[in-house]
This record gives C-alpha cells, structure tokens and sequence, in this order.
C-alpha cells in the first residue's frame, strides 16, 4: 500500500501537480486571504484573548449539544442585522458551510445549477447531495437560463450556487441576472461570498444593490477578510431553523472556538465602523492591477477592485518556477494548479492585503517583471 501511495505521489511530482506546506516566516506573504489584516487588529486580539478567558479555548461539543454559547448567538444577531437578512448561523468552516446548505437542501429528484469555476467545496456539496446538475459555462446566466427553461420542469427542488467574488479569478458573479432567474424558475439561489464578504463590501447582494428576498441563501467565511476561523449561513429564520435539523456537517460536528467566534464579531464591528478600510483596500487592489497590466501581465477578466490577482502562467512547471524564483527574492506568492483551477490554467495567485504598504506592491511588480523572462 505505502508503495501505491509513493508511487501516485512520485507521478504527481512528474505531472507538477505536487503539493507541499511552506513556512513563511521572514517572507513576504503576498497569497494570505487576510485582506484587511484584522487578524493582527488590537480589538480583535483582545476579543479572542477575554474570550479564552471566560470561555476557554473550545466549545466542547455540537451547536445542539453544549458548544452552543452567547458568544455564537450574538455572532449570528449581529452578522443577520448588519446583512439586513433575518437570520444567520455560524458553521464549522466554508467548506462545511456549502456542504451543509447544498447536502440540506437539495438530494435525489433535484436540480443543482452551478458555475464552472465554482470552489471546491460546492463541487463537493453537489457530489455528495446526489441531485442532478447543470455546471454552466462561468458566469453565463443565459445558458442557465436555457437549461431552465428547458429542464426545470422535470425536477422538484432547484438550487442555482455561485461564488460572489470568484476565489481563483477575482471576478464577479452576475447575481441580478440569477436572482432573477431563481425567483422566475423557483429555486434557491446561494451566493458563496467567502471573497466578497469585507472587500466588496458587506456582501455580493449589497454591492449589486438588491435586497435580500427569501429564496436567497449567503454563505460566508469568518475566515477571510473578517481574519478569524469558520463560516456563516444566513438567510431566512426557517432555512436556519432547517439547517440547524437537517445539515449533517451542523449536525455532527463540533461548533466554532469561542476565541474564534469573538474574534469574528469584533472584525465585523470593525468593518462596520470603518468602512474606509474597503476603500482602501479596493485602490490598492486598483493600483496593483493597473501596474501588472501595464507591465503586460495576463489576469484574465479579474474586476479591477477585487483583491484577487490572478497572474497566469498557463503550464503548472512553469508555475512552480516561477513561484521558486520569487521565493528566493524573499516573496510567497503560491503557485494554483490543476485540480484547484482547470489543467494548463495554472498561476500565481497574488493576492492584496492591507497587512503591506503598497511598497511592497511595487517591489514585487519589479522583482516579478525581472524573473518573469
Ligand atoms: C469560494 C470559497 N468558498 C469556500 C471556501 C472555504 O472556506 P474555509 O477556508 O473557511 O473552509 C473558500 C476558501 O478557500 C472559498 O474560496
């Protein structure tokens, strides 16, 4: 058996598909999904801190069995009121959050519409739900709509899943269109905005300007620009009430650390009080990309304010080679292949966090265009 393993590990590295962690002390980290550095935020520090204090360092059971606790409920109070949705529930992260929502809500006899670049952990929800699917070509709203008026009809629940801001991309998903056709067609539609969520600002559906309705279902993490661990739902107080009964990975899993769920509500405050932090967030992105594609750099349909640099390379060595180079000029910026992004799609995946001075920005511009030939 150790052989087999060796041996599909030895064919990995031969197909430069081969994945290893890197410690990136005394790097530039410029792939962390810490956008507005709110995880070395004082205030929020401080939150975790008096957290474990009164409450230690885990929960010590599922939300309905004991790890259910004030701090969790004023979490999701808080979360719901700033996102103007009645109501919210806190999962174990956003990989379990989508399993949860695609698994609870859709199964054998349903439909699932998703996008072809959609993450990981909703092409898992889809597998593992059994419902029928229609993976629709990115962003295309009128093949979905093709389909739907086509096949809609043979199914009995439909769920359309999208990401807000795309993770690998940094594009948009074109949500008035889907809100339209899931009201039209009868489904859900779940919007993943575990990239949205503190850099588009509050959330997908507050950047197009449309209002919560109750067929919509917003999945975020705590773990992104909000700097802490673990992930939301939110939606209506009955898909909540559903989750907390139906959604095995809510279920079956052990809630989120105090410390974490602390953290969370303090980032959120912060978001809240300051907004100005998105802004600033969204020129530095701005000025990242401008540069990047003056110097000729390919990023693909990435929106200009998004803080998701997709630098294309195209062959995974490549990548890889690129990624090493960069590491010896003291900068991480990981190398995204195949399965995480389509085969010969591979890239560096830059991404723009308020923790660097745009400085830094410029530095790695130059160091980039140095090692690029
Ligand atoms: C779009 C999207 N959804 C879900 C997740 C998973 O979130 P988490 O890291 O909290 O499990 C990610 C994280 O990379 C993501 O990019």
């Amino acid at each position: 058996m150790e052989e087999e393993l060796l041996r599909e590990l030895e064919e990995l590295r031969r197909r430069g598909l081969y994945r290893r962690r890197f410690l990136p002390e005394g790097l530039k980290v410029l792939c962390s999904n810490n956008y507005l550095n709110l995880s070395n935020r004082r205030e929020v520090k401080e939150a975790a801190l008096r957290a474990v204090e009164t409450y230690g360092t885990g929960s010590g059971a599922s939300q309905l069995v004991s790890g259910y606790t004030e701090l969790h409920r004023s979490l999701e109070e808080e979360l719901a009121k700033a996102k103007g949705v009645p109501a919210c529930l806190t999962v174990g992260s956003g990989y379990l959050a989508n399993l949860a929502v695609i698994t609870a809500l859709v199964s054998e006899g349903d439909l699932v519409l998703s996008d072809e670049l959609n993450h990981a952990s909703i092409v898992d929800g889809v597998r593992l739900s059994k419902a029928a699917k229609f993976v629709y070509p990115h962003r295309d709203a009128k093949a979905a709509r093709l389909f739907l008026e086509k096949r809609r009809g043979g199914f009995r629940r439909c769920l359309i899943v999208t990401d807000g801001v795309f993770s690998m991309d940094g594009d948009l998903a074109p949500l008035p269109e889907l809100v339209e056709l899931a009201e039209r067609f009868d489904c859900f539609l779940v919007v993943d905005d575990a990239h949205a969520t503190g850099t588009v600002g509050l959330s997908s559906l507050a950047y197009w300007g449309l209002e919560w309705k109750p067929f919509v279902v917003e999945v975020g993490t705590l773990s992104k620009a909000l700097g802490s661990y673990g992930a939301f739902v939110c939606g209506s107080e009955t898909l909540v009430e559903y989750l907390v009964n139906k959604a095995r990975p809510v279920i079956f899993s052990t809630s989120l650390p105090p410390p974490s769920v602390a953290a969370a509500e303090a980032a959120l405050r912060v978001l809240l009080a300051e907004p100005s932090l998105v802004e600033r967030l969204q020129n530095l992105s701005r000025e990242v990309k401008k540069r990047l594609r003056a110097e000729g750099f390919d990023l693909g349909p990435a929106e200009e304010f998004t803080p998701i640099v997709p630098l294309l390379v195209g062959e995974e060595e490549r990548a890889l080679g690129l990624r090493d180079r960069l590491l010896e000029r003291g900068f991480f910026v990981q190398a995204i292949r195949y399965p995480t992004v389509p085969r010969g799609k591979a890239r560096l995946r830059l991404t723009v966090t308020l923790e660097h001075p745009p400085e830094v920005y410029a530095a790695f511009v130059q160091t980039l265009v140095e090692i690029w030939k």
